[in-house]
Order: structure tokens, then sequence, then C-alpha cells
């Protein structure tokens, strides 16, 4: 068969089609109303993004602190660029280290209550460098059953270079993880990785009692608190949430969130990070994060230290959404933070549900297996500090307006 074949079948056979369960031709997706991916956003400013002219009330973004066009952040970026110009055009280990660079390594160490921490040039790579990077042959790791993607490459990824056993247990659920653990043999090294919260349900891993089966059992514990930074724990992330942050031995965050741009980090021990540095492939085989990037989260650490009410701001409009959504009678799962899920649970019916919000100015996101179960096909929305209340009213308005019609879609 010819390696194409595939792609006109993705791209036409309605057999391919069925399979997915929603219309995979872009253009037939698009003239039923039904395409809620890549659309082009002419103008955003945070809570309000501008398509073909046509304002919306962003719901679908994870600007939680709303910083992206904070001033200082925007000033910062294009200082940045006057002194160092676009780009480092080369790897940390060669010319692509800038003062920059160490600077926010010794920010985000000391914010998330750390010895060390590396920055990499976007959070899927710190996920897909480090873990293969920390573990050796033979070792075993153990992860929520719905980690991010990148945790999954990242594992795969240690799987194919050093043959670790991999042990999923039942999502958030710590007595599954223990009947996981026991049965483990004692000699090789055990790492447990989650989502801090979790990317699409929004829900928050139970650090109370998964770490002190961690410890139990003699496994390492790594949090992803891509979600969890700027939201949990004064905006320190899922440790600081449950006090516990010295029991978590692995952190890694991302910048493309509430850091307003783009990149990651991992942090920890000196010595981990420094192993991590010099093993990890996507760390050392591509261009490092450029300089306004870099700027960018240095002035969003200084802005959220100087104003922690606006990481207060988002949780109280969170909950203010949940609590109505809830009483609306929308499924929105275990949510606990800033993400709330819509949950519809069949993929044409997320999409016409998705559609009758989009027409009336709401922006929400989409998860459609086969990046979410079937059964969890949902509008992915998220809420952001600089929302205002009149913002917020607006939706929560249009949420109880087309209820009975996302019902018949449901
Ligand atoms: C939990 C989690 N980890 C890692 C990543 C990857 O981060 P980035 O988009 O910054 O590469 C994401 C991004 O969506 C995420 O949700």
């Amino acid at each position: 068969m010819d390696l194409f074949e595939k792609c006109k079948g993705f791209y036409s056979d309605p057999a391919v089609a069925q399979k997915y369960g929603y219309p995979t031709n872009p253009r037939t997706a698009q003239a039923m109303g039904l395409f809620p991916f890549f659309i082009p956003i002419d103008r955003a400013e945070g809570p309000e993004a501008y398509i073909h002219g046509k304002k919306y009330i962003m719901i679908g973004s994870n600007n939680y602190d709303g910083l992206t066009n904070h001033p200082k952040v925007k000033e910062a970026a294009i200082e940045a660029v006057r002194k160092y110009g676009t780009s480092c055009t080369g790897s940390r280990f060669l010319n692509g280290t800038l003062d920059l660079h160490i600077e926010l390594e010794g920010r985000l160490a000391k914010y998330v209550g750390k010895e060390a921490a590396l920055v990499f040039s976007t959070g899927f790579q710190v996920n897909l460098g480090s873990i293969p990077a920390i573990m050796d042959r033979d070792d075993i790791i153990i992860t929520d059953k719905e980690v991010h993607a990148s945790i999954i490459d990242g594992v795969r990824m240690a799987k194919s270079l050093k043959n670790v056993t991999v042990r999923t247990y039942k999502h958030n659920n710590p007595a599954d993880l223990e009947s996981v653990l026991k049965a483990l043999p004692a000699g090789p090294a055990k790492l447990v990785i989650v989502d801090g919260v979790f990317s699409m349900g929004g829900d928050i891993a139970k650090l109370s009692e998964i770490i002190p089966l961690c410890k139990k059992y003699g496994a390492r514990f790594m949090s992803d608190d891509a979600h969890a930074i700027g939201v949990l724990g004064r905006g320190r992330g899922t440790g600081w949430h449950f006090g516990l942050q010295d029991d978590v031995d692995l952190v890694m965050g991302t910048f493309s969130k509430s850091l307003a741009s783009v990149g990651g980090f991992i942090a920890g021990p000196k010595e981990a990070v420094h192993f991590i540095q010099m093993f990890a492939r996507p760390f050392m085989f591509s261009a490092s994060l450029p300089p306004s990037n870099v700027a960018t989260v240095l002035a969003c650490l200084d802005i959220l230290e100087a104003e922690p009410e606006r990481v207060e701001r988002v949780n109280k409009i969170a909950d203010r959404v949940r609590t109505e959504l809830r009483g609306m009678g929308y499924n929105i799962g275990a949510s606990q933070t800033p993400i709330i899920p819509i949950v519809i649970g069949d993929a044409m019916k997320t999409l016409e549900a998705w559609n009758v919000f989009f027409q009336a100015g709401i922006y929400t996101n989409v998860a459609l297996p086969p990046s979410v179960p079937p059964e969890f096909s949902c509008l992915r929305t998220s809420y952001m500090a600089t929302h205002t209340d009149e913002q917020v009213d607006k939706v929560l308005e249009v949420f109880k307006k087309v209820k009975p019609l996302v019902q018949i879609a449901a």
C-alpha cells in the first residue's frame, strides 16, 4: 500500500469517519458547523477573542491568571528581544544558555521550593526527556491511567530505551495504586507519576493518600503541575496545596498556561536535576527557549508573587461556575479547579453542543476520542482571573439558556 493511502482514507473515507464517530473530513465538518479545531483568532485580549471580527468570551484558554496581556509581561518580552534578539539558535549545551535561563532556573526552584530547576523549550519535552533520563534499566514506572500524553510518551520512551516496566492504576484511586505497588518486586527503583491537576477532568491528584503509599513501598513521586502552577497552593503547585511539597520528589511545570509563555521545567534535588540536564535528549538536542519567552516567565513570577489575589480570583470564579453548572444539571465530572469539563459522552453530540455555545458567542474547547475515552467526550471549559463578573454572568446565562438544546444533544 502507498504511504499516503491512509491519509486519503482519514480525509475522505466515510468508514473512517464512522470509526471515529464524527466527520474526519475538515470540509464536511466545517460545512456542518462541526469543526472546532484550528479556528484562527484574529485578536486576543485574554478573556475575549475575536474571530472574523465577532467577539467571543474565551472559556477555552489555560491563561488562568490572565497574564498573557499584562503590560509588564509584554514589556519584559519586548525588552528581552531588544537585548538578546529573537532566538538563541542553539542548544542549551552549546551557545543556547543565557544568563536569563540561569536566572529563571533559580527563580523557579525557589518558587516551587526545590533545590534546583531546569528549563526546557516546551512542557511536552520536559516529560519526554526527564522521565527516560532519570530511569535506569529495568526500573518501574507507575502512572495514573489518565496522565497527560507527554507523560505517556515519556514513559514509552523510557520503556524503549531502558526496558522499564510500566504499570497503571485506576484514575485517582489510591486503593488501586496500593494493589499495584504491593505486587511489585522490591529490587528495582520505582517512580509514581501523576498530573497534579488532571488536564481534562480538572480534578486534583490525591497526594495526601498517594504520597504515603509511595513512602510505604519505596517509590519516588513526580507531579506534573502544568495546570497547578498559578492555580493551587497559592500558585506554587499541588504539593503546596496539600502542605506536602517536601515529599514531592520531582515537580514539572509548563510556561504555556499560567506563566503566559511557552516552555517548561523540571525541579527537584540538585543531583537529580543535573543528571536530567546531562541525559535528557529533548533538552540536549533541541534549541533553547527564546529570550522573550524566558523574560515573560520571570515577569509572570514577579506578578504572581506581588499579586496573590489573582490566584484567589481564578479559584473563586471557578467555584462559582462549578456550583452553578451543577445546579443547572450539567455533568462536570469530578472538577475541583478552573478546568471544568461539560461531559456529554458522545462525539457527535459534543460537537453539536460546541456549535450551540459558539453561535451564542462563547468559545470553548472540545475533547474527543482518542484524546479522551469515548464516554468522556466533552466541552473543556476553563476560566481566568481576568474574567469580569459580567463576563461570568453572561457565560452562565448562556449555559442556562442553551441547557435544553445541550440536553437534546446529550
Ligand atoms: C498535564 C500536562 N503536562 C504537560 C503538557 C505539555 O505542556 P506544553 O503544552 O507546555 O508543551 C500539558 C499541555 O497541555 C499538560 O496539560
